[in-house]
């Protein structure tokens, strides 16, 4: 009874829906062909978890278009991954992608071979307006923000490998990447960062932020949201 029906679609392995009938859904299937490289429907999920964080959604998005900030931020967790990296990005409608490789390997490797790209590379896709996906070499996570209040964010992180691990040494393998990434990157490092920062905007004294040249993915994102409130 009363139940509204809303647009969804299936591609490139993932389920798309939107609470606008006429949405639009043509970036997303552009998006396809990068996620079916990816082979983002037939992964196994190795985990999941979903944070609570006190933190505006759009700040925790903003820490996922620039790469600047590995080096720094994350000196202690997986900096070293992305030493020597030069950061190449594009967009696909209100969709961002972005990878980062590592110059030294890039020049070695065989860029027609995938599996050599990935290793050398990190990709990462924001799917407008709320999930990321951070491309591993041999693993992927989906972060889907799902606001609460101005200052509060679920963020649903899933993990997705190629198999179930078959033996102690495989999970131990992923159990690793799982808590390099989860635990250390995201929940120790960029969700704690959007709460820092959440604070300042919270403070009300902040009356504008300059951003840099490093930074247009955030400048693009916050454009976009802006088009999609006026539209
Ligand atoms: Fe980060």
């Amino acid at each position: 009874m009363s139940l509204r029906r809303f647009p969804a679609i299936e591609s490139g392995g993932l389920i798309w829906f939107a609470q606008d009938p006429a949405a639009d859904f043509a970036p997303a299937q552009a998006l396809a062909p990068d996620l079916d490289a990816f082979a983002l429907g037939n992964l196994h999920l190795y985990r999941r978890h979903t944070h609570d964080v006190a933190a505006n959604w759009k700040l925790i998005i903003d820490a996922f278009l620039e790469s600047y900030h590995v080096q720094r931020l994350h000196a202690q967790t997986i900096a070293p991954f992305f030493a020597d990296g030069i950061t190449v990005a594009d967009r696909i409608g209100p969709h961002q992608r972005a990878a980062v490789g590592r110059t030294d390997y890039l020049a070695r490797i065989d860029r027609d071979d995938w599996r050599q790209v990935r290793k050398a590379m990190t990709f990462t896709y924001h799917l407008f307006p709320n999930t990321i996906l951070v491309m591993s070499p041999d693993y992927l996570n989906v972060l889907t923000c799902w606001p609460q209040d101005v200052g509060r964010t679920l963020v649903e992180d899933i993990m997705l490998i190629p198999s179930a691990p078959r033996d102690a040494e495989e999970e131990r393998h992923w159990d690793k990447s799982w808590t390099l990434l989860d635990t250390g990157t995201f929940a120790g490092e960029d969700f704690r960062a959007a709460a820092l920062c959440h604070q300042g905007l919270a403070s009300g004294l902040v009356e504008e932020i300059m951003l840099g040249t490093l930074e247009h993915g955030v400048a693009e994102f916050h454009a976009m949201i802006g088009q999609a409130l006026a539209d």
